[in-house]
């Protein structure tokens, strides 16, 4: 698929900036995938780091391409984080959690120095909210914030697996899929949420991420949060053999 050209190409860019000894945060989802993979390359050539995984799944993927793993307690402040997005908007605002690890991302993205997206060109939008919004709620609270969030002005679907049953993320709790429409001030609905008893986390991510990598064809684009300054960057991929990918609800 294209997009996965793009998502590779963003990966493999995003993972060469991570230096020998860093503390690197691993995301999660179809694009992080490809940054884990390009990481777990260049730790069999030797690079030295440390990865913090966003998720079992990542973990898991980690483990598979041989990068050591350690915990925030161990280290609680990350060098880098490299991360996929659903949306990114000019400011670099995002939502993320269409895979379901939104809570444990944005605790491993506010413990990072640096957060660097990958991102195909998709996920370039002008504004948030075409994306449903994932909200992680605690199962008790889940019908009150349900309310809420209607009357916020937005359709709450509950995300469900294949078989119906509530999707249960990684911290055990559920996720409101919530359908806002274009999101004018995503701080203040950020604000709104936060301050909603029940609620565990947002998908909205503001002013964390200071870098995108975004896959552009076979080249990339890098957009930075200050300036939303561009630059494009020729980029040779070399496909390797690898784990079985990750996959994701949306
Ligand atoms: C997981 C996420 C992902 O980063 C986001 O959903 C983008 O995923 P993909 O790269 O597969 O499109 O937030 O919780």
């Amino acid at each position: 698929m294209a997009n996965d050209a793009e998502k590779e190409a963003a990966g493999g860019a995003a993972a060469k900036l991570v230096r020998d000894g860093d503390v690197v945060g691993l995301g999660t989802g179809s694009t992080a995938y490809f940054a884990v993979v390009a990481l777990g390359e260049r730790v069999k050539a030797g690079l030295k780091i440390i990865g913090i995984p966003t998720s079992v799944q990542t973990a898991d993927l980690a483990r598979a391409v041989g990068i050591p793993l350690t915990t925030l307690d161990e280290h609680p402040e990350i060098d880098i984080t490299i991360d996929g997005a659903d949306e990114v908007d000019p400011k670099l605002n995002l939502i993320k959690g269409g895979g379901g690890a939104l809570l444990r991302e944005k605790v491993v993205a506010s413990a990072s120095k640096k957060m660097v997206v990958v991102a195909d060109s998709r996920k370039i939008v002008p504004a948030l909210g075409k994306f449903p919004l994932p909200v992680e709620v605690i199962a008790f609270a889940r019908t009150v914030i349900e309310r809420k969030i209607v009357a916020l002005g937005a359709s709450p679907k509950l995300r469900t697996k294949p078989d119906g049953s509530p999707f249960v993320t990684d911290n055990g709790n559920q996720i409101l899929d919530c359908s806002f429409g274009k999101i004018t001030d995503p701080a203040v609905l950020a604000q709104e949420l936060n301050s909603t008893p029940g609620v565990v986390e947002h998908g909205l991510f503001i002013g964390l991420a200071k870098l995108a990598i975004v896959g552009r064809g076979n080249s990339v684009s890098e957009l930075q949060a200050k300036h939303a300054r561009r630059k494009r960057v020729q980029t040779k991929h070399v496909r390797t053999k690898r784990p079985r990918r990750q996959t994701k609800r949306r």
